[in-house]
C-alpha cells in the first residue's frame, strides 16, 4: 500500500482561487496565503490546473510555453516558493500537463505552419483535403468538426478540443523526446506529480478512419480512445519520469472502460498511478447527449460505482474518487438539493465518496457547499465549450430559455466562480473587478460556514482523518446492499477484522431501512440519528456511516 492512497487530494483552479494583487484573476501569491487553510483541512497532495503561458482560450488547457509560469498567475519564482510552502507543510505538488495538444500559439505551431517541409510541421497531425473536404467526419469536443483548413498550405490539421488546439503527432518520436525532456524539467523543480489532461487521447488510429454515428458517441472517439500505443507511451513516460522521481500521477481518461482503466492502473503495467474517469457524471445525460435537461435515477449511478469499485479492486485498479471538477456543474446543485438541504447535500456527497475505494478528490469550493451559478444570460459566460454548445443548441431550434436552462445545468462554468471566503465584496476573492462574476448573495463562504457548529469543512475533515487512519477503506472490499433501491445508496466495505457501512437518502423524504445488528455510528450528517431494533429512519439527505468491529 502507498501512502497516497490513505491521502484526499484537493484542486485548485488557480484563476478562481484567490488573487492577491487586484486584477481580478487568482494567482500563486493567493495560493501560498492559503496554504494555511488547507493545512487545516488535512489534504495531502494538492492538483493545480494548468498555470503554463497560454492564450487562456481554454483557461490554460491550451499551452504556448511549458516552460514559462504565465505572468498572469505569477513567476517561477513564486511557485518555487510555493512549492517549498506546500512541501513545508506537508502537503505534496500535482502539476496538471496537457500533453495531448499545444496552444496554436506554442512556438511548434507557429513552425508548423510555415511550410509542409518545417521541422515542425510533423509535430502536429496534418491531412490533404478529400475532395475539397475534411479528412474524416471527426467532431470536436467542443463542437463542429476537428479539423481546421489553413490556406497557406491547403492542408488541414487535426484539433480534437478548440480550434485554437493543435492536436499533437505522438507518432513522431521528437515529439516524444521534447515532452519527456519537458516533464524532466519539472520533475527537477521538485513537484510530486502529475495530472494528466485526456491523456488516453494521444494515440491515433494511423488511418483516421470516419467513425459511423451510430450512437453520439460514435463521433471519431472509436480511433482515438485508449488507441494503439497509448500504453506504450505511458510506460514509456513511466520509466523516464514517474517512476524515478515516485510521483503521484492521475490520468484523465473519459471514455475509458474498465478493462482499460485497470491497464492504465494497475501498478505492475508501471503507467499511472490512478484513472479519473467520467461514467458516473454522464448518468444524467439524456440520450447519451450532454446538452439537453437531464435527471438521473440512482439506480443507474449506484449501478455505474458499483461496477467501478467491484471491478478495479478485484484487478488492481485504483480509482480517482470525485463528483465534480472545474470541467463539471457542482455536484450539490446536480445530484442533491443546493436549496433547503444544502448543508446535508454537501456532507452526504462527501460521505459517499469518502467511504469508496480509491483517493478522493476535492475541488475547491466543495468544502463550503459551493452551489452552481446559475447565469441567466449567454453574455455571462466565458467558456467556449458553453457558449459554442449554446449557439448550437439554439442552431437546432432550441428556444433561449430553454438553453439557458441547460447551461445552468450542465455547463462547467457553474464550478469556476471566484471561491467564496468571506462576506465582503466579491466573497475576499478579489479587491479588483473578478474575471468571472460571483453569484450574487449567497451566504456560503469559508468565513460563514466555519461558524457554524457542525459545518461542512469539519466533516471533510472528519472524512479525511478516517481515511488516513481505517485501513479497511484503503483496502477492504465492496457490497453494493440493494442494487433495486432508488432512493438510498448502502454500501458495505469489509475486510477480516470488520465493516463499515454507508447509507445516503438522495431523496428529500424520510425512508426506513433494515440494518444488521452489531453497527454504531461513526459519522452522520444530522446531529442525532435513531437506531431501533435494527430500523434506521433516515431523514431527507440523511447520510450515516456506521462501523461493526
Ligand atoms: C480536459 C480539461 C479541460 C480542457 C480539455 C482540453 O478535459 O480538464 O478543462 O478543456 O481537457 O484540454
Ligand atoms: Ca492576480
Amino acid at each position: 500500500m502507498k501512502e497516497w492512497q490513505k491521502e484526499t487530494v484537493y484542486q485548485i483552479y488557480p484563476r478562481s482561487f484567490q488573487d492577491s494583487n487586484g486584477d481580478g484573476i487568482g494567482d500563486i501569491n493567493g495560493i501560498i496565503s492559503r496554504l494555511d487553510y488547507l493545512q487545516k483541512l488535512g489534504i495531502g497532495l494538492i492538483w493545480l490546473t494548468p498555470m503554463y503561458v497560454s492564450p487562456g482560450n481554454d483557461n490554460g488547457y491550451d499551452i504556448a510555453d511549458y516552460y514559462q509560469i504565465d505572468p498572469v498567475f505569477g513567476t517561477m519564482a513564486e511557485f518555487e516558493n510555493l512549492l517549498n510552502q506546500a512541501h513545508e507543510r506537508g502537503i505534496k505538488i500535482i502539476m496538471d500537463m496537457v500533453v495531448n495538444h499545444t496552444s496554436d500559439q506554442n512556438r511548434w505551431f507557429q513552425e508548423a505552419l510555415k511550410s509542409k517541409d518545417n521541422p515542425y510541421h510533423d509535430y502536429y497531425i496534418w491531412r490533404d483535403p478529400v475532395d475539397g473536404h475534411e479528412p474524416n467526419n471527426w467532431v470536436s469536443k467542443f463542437s463542429g468538426s476537428a479539423w481546421k483548413y489553413v490556406p497557406e498550405l491547403d492542408q488541414y490539421y487535426l484539433h480534437l478540443y478548440d480550434v485554437t488546439q493543435p492536436d499533437l503527432n505522438w507518432r513522431n518520436e521528437k515529439v516524444r523526446a521534447e515532452i519527456f525532456k519537458m516533464l524532466k524539467f519539472w520533475a527537477n523543480k521538485g513537484i510530486d506529480g502529475f495530472r494528466l489532461d485526456v491523456i488516453n487521447n494521444i494515440s491515433k488510429d494511423k488511418n483516421l478512419p470516419n467513425d459511423t454515428f451510430k450512437t453520439p458517441l460514435d463521433d471519431g472517439r472509436n480511433f482515438y480512445t485508449n488507441g494503439p500505443h497509448v500504453h506504450e507511451y505511458l510506460h514509456e513516460m513511466y520509466e523516464e519520469v514517474f517512476g524515478p522521481n515516485n510521483f503521484v500521477t492521475v490520468g484523465e481518461l473519459s471514455s475509458t472502460p474498465i478493462s482499460e482503466a485497470v491497464k492504465y492502473t494497475n501498478p505492475k503495467r508501471q503507467e499511472l498511478s490512478m484513472a479519473f474517469t467520467f461514467h458516473h457524471v454522464k448518468v444524467d445525460y439524456t440520450g447519451g447527449k450532454k446538452w439537453t435537461l437531464g435527471h438521473y435515477k440512482l439506480t443507474d449511478l449506484t449501478r455505474i460505482l458499483s461496477e467501478w469499485q467491484v471491478k478495479m479492486g478485484a484487478q488492481g485498479g485504483w480509482n480517482a474518487l470525485f463528483w465534480d471538477n472545474h470541467d463539471q456543474p457542482r455536484a450539490i446543485s446536480r445530484f442533491t438539493d443546493d436549496g433547503k438541504y444544502r448543508d446535508q447535500s454537501a456532507k452526504l456527497l462527501a460521505m459517499v465518496e469518502f467511504g469508496l475505494q480509491g483517493t478522493p478528490y476535492i475541488y475547491q469550493g466543495d468544502e463550503i457547499a459551493m452551489k452552481n451559478a446559475y447565469f441567466t444570460d449567454i453574455s455571462q459566460y466565458n467558456d467556449h465549450e458553453s457558449i459554442n454548445a449554446y449557439h448550437a443548441l439554439i442552431k437546432s431550434g432550441v428556444s433561449k430559455d430553454e438553453a439557458i436552462k441547460i447551461l445552468q445545468q450542465k455547463s462547467r462554468e457553474n464550478s469556476r466562480l471566484p471561491m467564496q471566503w468571506d462576506s465582503s465584496k466579491n466573497y475576499g476573492f478579489t479587491t479588483g473587478q473578478p474575471w468571472l462574476k460571483p453569484i450574487h448573495h449567497d451566504d456560503y463562504s469559508v468565513e460563514t460556514v466555519l461558524k457554524k457548529k457542525s459545518n461542512v469543512f469539519n466533516f471533510y475533515r472528519a472524512l479525511i482523518f478516517m481515511r488516513k487512519n481505517k485501513q479497511v477503506l484503503t483496502d477492504g472490499a465492496y457490497k453494493l446492499l440493494d442494487s433495486h433501491d432508488n432512493s438510498v445508496y448502502s454500501y458495505e466495505r469489509f475486510d477480516d477484522k470488520g465493516k463499515i457501512l454507508v447509507m445516503a437518502n438522495f431523496t428529500g423524504e424520510t425512508q426506513e431501512r433494515k440494518v444488521a445488528d452489531g453497527f454504531n455510528l461513526i459519522l452522520g450528517n444530522y446531529d442525532n440519528i435513531e437506531l431501533n431494533n435494527g430500523t434506521v429512519t433516515l431523514r431527507p439527505y440523511e447520510s450515516i456511516m456506521l462501523e461493526n468491529k
